[in-house]
């Protein structure tokens, strides 16, 4: 198995966008669309890596011989851990990677299917952008997230046919892509959602609805009130606007108004188990990871996928015997403590 050190040397022979830096933080890639980068000043992407360091681990140590057991389910599907591959469109034009698209999503799907998590695919201006990574989850029987633009209702409804035909985990809509200029200026256009239209799009659905780009109560509430089956705390790595909080600053607040009545799953700047472990202590049922996730696809395609979650793996089932958590449910608010520097 190759180590994340090894993964990321690979990857840096292999990509000309993105500096693979020790650490993925967001600044040396500030402002750069298309590439890696957060939007405008980058201060988003940069955040929400910035502030996880505020987050801190209670060690204990006297509660008894423990072997962590990081597995998890979602949706009823069991997992290995509850930490999955982010959809990330544009593999070649944002990190100047030669891989395909086509190979990039069947990397990620055999990855995670090979480390029993999983993958989530992206979507984009062209309806095959959609329609190829959820024709090759299910050729993979089901096992995948396909993700879906908020587009105006045509667009919504060309993608649900082909949905509904599927065999696929759920459907994810990333609702923050409204702040993507690209999109909103394409021929059928992106928009923000009413509680209604979410509504709408869950009654039409047969697999769950998850609702990625949620960064406040409101939102939460309001897709919790659409039917929403799990939300996604995400500000899309900082790339759909400037300025925000990040994302394990808002995921205490959502998870205390949740009460656990929807799934919770967080991603922005989560780099290793230890970043993981603060997040489900935060209220988090699982965590998305984006760019290094994508680095390892590129710098050894699926066994790089699977190298890079056995890693986060063994990581966590680290941070859970230091801090006397025998199950990912052991994982509570108590175990972390959030400090000012
Ligand atoms: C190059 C790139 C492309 C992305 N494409 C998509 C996409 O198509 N759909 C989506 O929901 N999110 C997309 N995202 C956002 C990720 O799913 C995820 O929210 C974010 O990358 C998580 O932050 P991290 O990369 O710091 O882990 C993209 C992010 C990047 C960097």
């Amino acid at each position: 198995m190759k180590t994340m050190n090894e993964l990321k040397q690979l990857a840096k022979a292999k990509v000309t966008k993105c500096r693979v830096c020790p650490i993925c933080n967001g600044l040396a890639c500030k402002g750069e669309i298309p590439g890696v980068g957060g939007k405008g000043t980058g201060s988003s992407f940069v955040r929400n890596v910035e502030q996880l360091k505020k987050v801190k681990i209670r060690m204990d140590v006297t509660c008894g011989a423990i072997t962590p057991d990081t597995s998890s389910e979602l949706f009823g599907n069991k997992v290995s851990l509850p930490v999955y591959a982010a959809p990330i469109a544009g593999i070649t034009n944002n990190f100047g990677a030669e891989i395909t698209d086509t190979q990039y999503t069947a990397d990620i799907l055999d990855g995670c299917i090979q480390a029993k998590t999983i993958g989530f695919t992206g979507d984009g201006k062209f309806i095959e952008m959609f329609t190829g990574p959820l024709k090759m989850i299910d050729e993979r029987n089901g096992l995948g997230i396909c993700t879906m633009k908020p587009w105006v209702k045509e667009g919504i409804d060309l993608r649900l046919e082909y949905v509904n035909q599927s065999n696929v985990l759920a459907l994810a809509t990333d609702i923050d892509s409204a702040g993507l200029p690209l999109l909103r200026n394409s021929e059928i256009p992106v928009e923000t959602k009413s509680t209604a239209a979410l509504k709408e799009l869950k009654e039409a659905l047969r697999v769950p609805l998850i609702v990625k780009g949620i960064m406040s109560v409101e939102s939460a509430l309001r897709a919790k009130e659409a039917g929403a089956d799990a939300i996604v705390v995400s500000n899309h790595g900082g790339r759909v606007l400037d300025e925000t909080l990040s994302t394990i600053e808002v995921l205490d607040e959502i998870a205390q108004a949740l009460e656990g009545s929807v799934t919770i799953l967080v991603d922005g700047g989560f780099r290793s188990g230890h970043d993981v472990f603060k997040a489900l202590a935060l209220g988090a049922d699982g965590v998305l990871i984006g760019r290094p996730v994508s680095l390892a696809a590129i710098a050894d395609g699926a066994q790089g996928v699977a190298d890079y979650f056995e890693n986060i793996r063994k990581e966590l089932m680290d941070v859970m015997l230091m801090s006397g958590c025998a199950t990912i449910s052991d994982i509570t608010r108590d175990k972390i403590a959030v400090v000012k520097d």
